[in-house]
């Protein structure tokens, strides 16, 4: 969605994987609090952002939506100023039908009344979700808020939520900021494992502005290892996936905060050139993934989704690195740096990934994915 948001992918926070609909003011409060002090608001996290749950069931005399005064004793408006006093944003959830998943009174038919809503209590991101639809296409009702949003003036970056159902990728891009690509997500290594292959195929279709998004990172919530973490962390940069911590931040271990605020691994996400990385091979479980980065780079990620180590090779040339007589290869997670005339070989652990920002020479064509010619690298 041309709006002028999300040129690169979102980052944030929701509260939906670790509490459910046990959403609330103080919840809001003190998780923008601990972003704004542990490192992740300075790394880049910038959205805290409200799930289902947070109203009343049923709207005022004006046909205008409540927040649950018990959880939201000063509303979304006064949230949204906390949050935005320590220099961040605000999310909101709704839904394009006639209630919530969780049964909350829904937008279809109330989009301008909703939006006018969001814009006055000073909300900056809206997440649409596609429960109790009535049966009307997506495309027409996710078509219907963004245009009520856009008249609102306020920017609002627009998350549309059908699942992937009605090939949203397809139509996605000039309705939405990002869409997602898969049903929810859940914390287990074989929830994270099946998403990412729900998503890795959709990358022609992802640009700034407009994003495929496989659902909310379960890094921190005990269902995955420290090196499933960093498998997840990893995947969903190499994908230019939204980048949304979904657990307990105020009450984050460090591994979890080390793994959320790694700046290389980031970085790849971040990437201004704003491309999806594709997968460049995929066999019994041993996958290697390539993005061609702005200065030429490219971050390849080897993936072992197998129970036990494995080694993992690809080339220079397969992933569209060419023209020099050795490359260098910087590892996101140890920040060691190696060299090499061109085979990328990394004995993975199960699980695991190892992760590489390969610099050096020409970047050209990749085999896969329609990766374009960039000129010189550094
Ligand atoms: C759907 C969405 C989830 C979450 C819940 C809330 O399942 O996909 O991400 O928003 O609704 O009820």
């Amino acid at each position: 969605l041309e709006n002028g948001l999300a040129l690169t992918p979102q980052m944030g926070f929701n509260d939906w994987n670790a509490y459910g609909c046990a959403v609330s003011e103080s919840l809001i409060k003190s998780t923008a609090l601990a972003m704004h002090d542990n490192g992740m608001q300075a790394a880049g996290y910038a959205y805290v952002n409200i799930d289902d749950c947070w109203m009343t069931s049923a709207r005022d005399s004006a046909g205008r939506l409540v927040p649950d005064p018990a959880k939201f004793p000063d509303g979304i408006s006064g949230t949204a100023a906390y949050v935005h006093s320590l220099g961040l944003k605000l999310g909101i959830y709704e839904d394009g039908g006639t209630a919530t998943c969780a049964g909350y009174p829904g937008s279809l038919g109330h989009e301008t009344t909703d939006a006018n809503t969001f814009a006055a209590w000073g909300v900056d991101y809206l997440k649409y979700d596609n429960c109790n639809n009535q049966g009307v296409s997506a495309r027409t009702r996710y078509t219907a808020m963004r245009d009520a949003l856009a008249a609102t003036g306020r920017p609002i970056l627009f998350s549309l939520c059908n699942w992937g159902e009605e090939s949203v990728w397809t139509w996605g891009a000039p309705v939405g900021n990002s869409w997602r690509t898969t049903g929810d997500i859940s914390a287990s290594f074989a929830s994270m494992v099946s998403t990412f292959h729900g998503n890795a195929g959709l990358a022609p279709y992802a640009g700034p502005g407009h994003w495929n998004d496989p659902d909310m990172l379960e890094i921190g919530n005990n269902g995955m290892s420290p090196t499933e973490n960093r498998s997840e962390f990893s995947l969903w940069a190499e994908m230019a996936a939204p980048l949304l911590a979904g657990t307990d931040i105020a009450g984050a271990s460090a591994e979890t905060l080390n793994v959320l605020t790694n700046r290389n691994v980031i970085a790849v996400d971040q990437d201004s050139l704003g491309r999806q990385g594709t997968l460049v091979s995929s066999v019994n479980g041993l996958d290697v993934l390539a993005k061609p980065l702005a200065n030429g780079d490219v971050s390849v990620v080897l993936f072992n989704e197998t129970g036990s180590a494995a080694t993992i090779s690809t080339t220079a040339a397969a992933i569209g690195k060419t023209g020099a007589s050795a490359y260098t290869l910087t590892d996101l997670w140890s920040g060691g740096t190696s060299s090499t005339t061109g085979d990328i070989s990394a004995s993975v652990e199960a699980h695991g990934v190892v992760m590489y920002r390969v610099s050096g020479g020409a970047t050209g064509a990749a085999p896969s994915g329609g990766v374009h010619a960039l000129g010189a690298g550094s």
